[in-house]
């Protein structure tokens, strides 16, 4: 169908000279991917919230289930991410990023398909671990495809985007899940996700392939084609000469340890680690189950989780337009910091109050709550994903990106896994007054090591870093800007 598609366009742009794309048709365009954009971040955010809610009442279908099965239940997905983001890089090399996307929509169609039909405990398992290979596929591959596709003056926005899409995702599964917690209908909380994934499916249908992956099979004529519908003519050849040097000099696993991007690449590694290690998602993952053992009722609890998604939304807003404006250190040091008061905060009701909360210590559980995720949503949270985006010299780029991914999804593992064990052991107290030292440390190192990128040119960045900047080692590790 894509090639139909190519081909199609191919023939219409060698019967006549190339027009350039009209303004608006560019526009339309860059929309129109963003939407796709949308729908992956949506669709990640959605399949990793819902659960949260839907804890609450899978044990009435399929009794007996310890805290360990609902663990693995939450975590299996993130097992299935780290394997879907590996895979997804290699396979979107090999037969390109648009049949890529379309294989990661239909597996999310078939995956939450199955979850809402489960008839045992074990095939929901099953169908979570799909879900996370479409998720982890769709955390590579989107922003991938997007971001070779979009002109270069709103690559950098497109990343924030992503985020934003992620956490309007966690929102609206929060809503479902609060919409359905009467009728405890926790398959059709599943379910609805089929929906912007089928969507997803369909919009790609009309996409076509990425013209940067086209050059780099040597297909120019038709990466030409696509090209003169996005960008403006005088673009065209310098972008598909650099393109095209760029692919023949196509780096190894090895270029990775080269001892010259090793600070960049411990800084993209601690990066994804602290984002994961700091606890945002026992929150985005157990709040329900947290407040609800704490003694609010199902609705309350599910209700205050809404309150944690419309925070994290409208805190992801801000940090995207303020990133910009006074760069990514002061609100990387000022959201980490926030975090760990919001922990500190959530650690101290549960110390004074003990495991039961009432009044005024369920008032300040939830502000510590709303602090800790807003925090983290105008920081860590779009800071991660930005910078990886931005510290890694082009040649490496994609994957340095794919380490610090895939590192993501095992530390989000390791923590999703441990958490109802760590209340065990820990108590609430203990395990949040550990992730609040964790969130100090994080600070400490953030405050040393990362550097600021805001209106730095990457070779500028480079230099920080401690890159290569002479000509001839630029030659190994070329930077482009966007
Ligand atoms: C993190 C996810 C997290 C989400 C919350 C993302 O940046 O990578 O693990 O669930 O933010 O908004």
């Amino acid at each position: 169908m894509g090639e139909v598609h190519l081909h199609r366009r191919d023939k219409r742009a060698r019967g006549r000279p190339p027009q350039p794309p009209a303004v608006g048709a560019i526009r339309r365009h860059v929309v129109w991917n963003a939407g796709i954009t949308a729908l992956g971040g949506l669709l990640f955010g959605y399949d990793t919230g819902v659960i949260s809610g839907a804890l609450l009442f899978i044990g009435k279908d399929f009794p007996g289930m310890s805290s360990i099965d609902k663990e693995l239940l939450t975590s299996v997905l993130l097992i299935g991410a780290m394997v879907g983001a590996l895979l997804a890089g290699k396979i979107a090399d090999k037969i390109g990023r648009r049949p890529a996307v379309l294989g990661t929509s239909a597996l999310f169609v078939a995956g939450v398909l199955l979850a809402a039909c489960s008839p045992s405990y074990g095939v929901l398992l099953g169908a979570r671990v799909v879900i996370g290979l479409a998720v982890g596929s769709a955390s590579m591959v989107v922003p991938l495809y997007i971001g070779e596709a979009a002109p270069p003056r709103i690559r950098g926005a497109l990343v924030s985007f992503n985020q934003l899409a992620v956490t309007l995702g966690i929102l609206v599964s929060y809503l479902v899940d609060y919409g359905l917690a009467s009728t405890q209908n926790w398959r059709l909380m599943f379910g609805l996700a089929a929906v912007p994934a089928t969507a997803m499916f369909a919009g790609m249908l009309f996409q076509d392939e990425s013209p940067h992956w086209l050059l780099s099979q040597g297909r120019e004529e038709q990466a030409r084609a696509i090209l003169a519908q996005v960008r403006d003519e005088g673009d065209i050849d310098a972008e598909i000469t650099e393109v095209r040097a760029l692919s023949q000099r196509s780096s190894t696993a090895r270029d990775l340890l080269n001892p010259k991007i090793r600070r960049a690449l411990v800084i993209g590694i601690a990066l994804a680690v602290f984002q994961q290690i700091t606890g945002i998602n026992t929150i985005i993952y157990y709040a329900p189950t947290l407040l609800s053992s704490a003694g609010f009722g199902h609705s309350a609890a599910l209700l205050a989780n809404v309150g944690v998604g419309v925070v994290n939304v409208s805190m992801t807003v801000v940090a995207i337009w303020l990133l910009d404006r006074t760069g990514r250190r002061p609100l990387l040091l000022s959201g980490t910091t926030g975090m760990a008061v919001g922990m500190l905060a959530l650690a101290l009701t549960f110390l004074l109050g003990g495991s039961q909360l009432h009044g005024t210590g369920a008032y300040v559980a939830i502000v510590g709550l709303f602090v800790y995720t807003g925090s983290f949503a105008v920081g860590l949270g779009p800071v991660f994903w930005l910078l990886i985006s931005e510290i890694y010299p082009v040649m490496i780029r994609g994957r340095a990106m794919s380490v610090a991914t895939i590192v993501n999804w095992s530390a989000n593992f390791v923590v999703a896994v441990c958490f109802l064990s760590l209340l065990a052991a820990l108590g609430d107290d203990g395990t949040f007054f550990l992730f609040g030292s964790l969130t100090l440390v994080a600070l400490g190192y953030f405050y040393r090591q990362v550097p600021e990128t805001k209106n730095r040119t990457l070779p500028e960045i480079e230099r920080d870093l401690g890159l290569p900047v002479d000509a001839a080692e630029r030659n190994l590790f070329t930077y482009t800007d966007r």
